[in-house]
């Protein structure tokens, strides 16, 4: 197995932390045997590849031996973002290597530098992601990866855009959603979570993700370098008993939206004076 350098692993800013730790918590109550875990959204770009490495980093931190394996064989942004290199210079081989039966497991297998963390890469881009996943080799992965490491943690593409995730899913012990705070309608993260279940896959909780700092009250500047962003965890209780209801919580009022019925009213009785 070879090892790769990660050049750009982020800034941990302390919300994060505490977010991480919120999230890893809750999975090991999730129970032990729990241990291969996906990551979607509905929509594009809402966290799902930032939330599955910062958690893996923080599994590692408590030492446990993690992997991540990148599924998005789409568009996989992780070799640039992270600025991942192998020790020779030699190319960085991943899953779409391994699952078109070019390469092993032990090749397509990286080490890293961040102690207790191995990464299987997407690999380049292939028309065919869906096929891929379907095949026999990606459930000898996942099998070889459950006896192998502690944690294993697939990221994925957004299952809105793609049936990717739902295949993935049925060979996960459960899935987060990771959720951008104003990003995606409820129907389609309903839609998201009925799709996840439909295809054999269980829901563990969702991740609201890129909350705006100034709405939740905790002033604009906390945060570090997520700015005025932060990641959290609604847990799987709390989710199953939420299920009933609604999918999330209450969510905060906008006061900007109450003040134009306000006027408006007010309006109305001015006209009715007159
Ligand atoms: N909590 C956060 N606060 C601020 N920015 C964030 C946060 N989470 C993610 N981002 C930023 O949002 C962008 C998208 O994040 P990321 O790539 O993790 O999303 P994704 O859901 O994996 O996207 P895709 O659907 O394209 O795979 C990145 O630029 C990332 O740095
Ligand atoms: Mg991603």
């Amino acid at each position: 197995m070879k090892t790769v350098t990660i050049g750009n692993p982020g800034n941990v800013s302390y919300a994060l932390r505490e977010a991480m730790r919120t999230l890893k918590t809750n999975i090991k109550f999730s129970g032990d045997d729990v241990k291969v875990i996906m990551f979607t959204s509905a929509a594009p770009n809402e966290g799902k590849s930032s939330t599955t490495f910062n958690l893996a980093r923080s599994l590692t931190e408590s030492g446990k031996n993690v992997l991540i394996i990148d599924t998005d064989m789409r568009k996989s942004v992780m070799v640039a973002r992270l600025q991942a290199a192998t020790e020779d210079g030699t190319e960085i081989l991943g899953l779409s290597h391994y699952l078109s039966g070019q390469q092993t497991i032990d090749d397509t297998t990286y080490r890293t530098d961040i102690e207790n963390l191995y990464i299987m890469f997407a690999g380049p881009s292939v028309p065919n992601p869906t096929e891929l996943l379907e095949k026999k080799y990606f459930s000898k992965l996942i099998k070889n990866a459950r006896d192998c490491f502690d944690y294993v943690l697939v990221d994925t593409a957004p299952i809105g855009a793609a049936i990717d995730a739902a295949i993935v899913a049925r060979h996960c012990d459960g899935t987060i959603l990771v959720v951008a705070q104003d990003a995606e309608p409820s129907k389609s993260i309903l839609a998201a979570k009925n799709q996840i279940e439909a295809s054999g896959g269980k829901i563990l909780g969702v991740v609201l993700n890129k909350v705006n700092m100034g709405k939740v009250g905790y002033g604009k500047y906390y945060g570090g370098y997520y700015g005025k962003y932060y990641g959290s965890y609604y847990g799987a209780e709390k989710e199953e008993h939420k299920k009933h209801f609604r999918l999330f919580g209450r969510r905060k009022k906008d006061p900007n939206a109450v003040k134009p019925r306000k006027e408006k009213k007010a309006k109305k009785v001015k006209a009715e004076k007159q």
